[in-house]
C-alpha cells in the first residue's frame, strides 16, 4: 500500500495531516525518513510516526522443502503429519505453503509469509510452469504428447487445461510441464488416458529447481536470486 494512504488510514491522522508529517520528514519506514507519499509499505515494513511505531516490522521468510511422500500440505491437520511439521517449531509461526501437493506427491514445496510474493506464484494469470517427473501404471503412448498440448477437458470447472509440454523419457516416465495447478490436474489428465499415476515428484516451479542436495523432509532458505525469480 503507499504511504500516504497506510497513515491516512490509522484512526490518528486525516489526509491533510498526513501531507504535513511527511513534509516535515516525520515519518520513517524501516528506520529511513520518507517524504514520499508513494513509498511501498509492506506487510513487513516498519512505520514510525515521531518515533511512535505504528506497523511493526518484521522479517519476510521464503523456504524450500523437499517434501516426502505421506504428509500433507496443509499447516493443520487433525489426522496427519503436515509440512509444517517438518519445520523446528520456531520457523513455522506465520508461515503459508505456496502451491500444495498431493499427500504421496514429492519435491518442491515453498513455504512463505509473504502473501504478496505466493499469490505471484501461485495465480493462474501468472502462467508459471511447474515441471513434475511422473511415473504411470501403463506405458505412455506416441500420442499422449500432442493430447497435453492440445488441452483436457475439465468438466468439474468446466474449463480446458491450458497447453502443456510433456517429454516422454521412458515406457513409464515423463517429464510434464503445466501452467496451471488445478486440483489433482496430473493424475486428473493421465486419467483421461486410464493410465494410473504412480509416482509424482515436482522438480521446479519458475525458475526455482528443487535443491538436490535436500534429502526428502529437508528443506533451506531461498537464497535472493531465487526470490527475485
Ligand atoms: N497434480 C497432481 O495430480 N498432484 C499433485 O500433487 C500436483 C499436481
Amino acid at each position: 500500500m503507499r504511504l500516504d494512504r497506510f497513515l491516512a488510514n490509522l484512526p490518528c491522522y486525516n489526509r491533510q495531516q498526513v501531507r504535513l508529517l511527511l513534509a516535515q520528514q516525520r515519518v520513517r519506514v524501516d528506520g529511513q525518513v520518507s517524504t514520499d507519499p508513494l513509498h511501498e509499505v509492506r506487510e513487513f515494513s516498519q512505520v514510525e510516526v515521531d518515533q511512535q511505531v505504528h506497523q511493526v516490522g518484521r522479517p519476510a521468510r521464503y523456504l524450500m522443502l523437499h517434501k516426502p511422500a505421506g504428509c500433507v500440505s496443509a499447516t493443520h491437520d487433525p489426522q496427519h503429519r503436515t509440512v509444517l511439521d517438518l519445520l523446528p517449531a520456531e520457523l513455522r509461526a506465520d508461515l503459508h505453503i505456496a502451491g500444495r501437493l498431493d499427500f504421496n506427491t514429492t519435491g518442491l514445496l515453498l513455504l512463505t509469509n509473504d502473501g504478496q510474493w505466493s499469490r505471484r506464484l501461485t495465480q493462474p494469470s501468472t502462467k508459471l510452469a511447474k515441471v513434475y517427473r511422473v511415473q504411470t501404471e501403463d506405458e505412455i503412448g506416441a500420442h499422449y504428447p500432442a493430447k497435453f498440448s492440445e488441452g483436457f477437458y475439465f468438466a468439474f470447472e468446466d474449463l480446458t487445461t491450458l497447453p502443456a509440454q510433456l517429454d516422454v523419457l521412458g515406457p513409464r516416465l515423463a517429464r510434464l510441464a503445466i501452467v496451471e495447478g488445478r486440483y489433482h490436474q496430473v493424475k486428473r489428465m493421465f486419467g483421461y488416458f486410464q493410465n494410473k499415476v504412480v509416482s509424482l515428484h515436482r522438480e521446479s516451479m519458475g525458475g526455482i529447481h528443487l535443491d538436490p542436495t535436500l534429502a526428502p523432509g529437508e528443506f533451506r532458505p531461498l537464497t535472493a536470486g531465487e526470490i527475485a525469480l
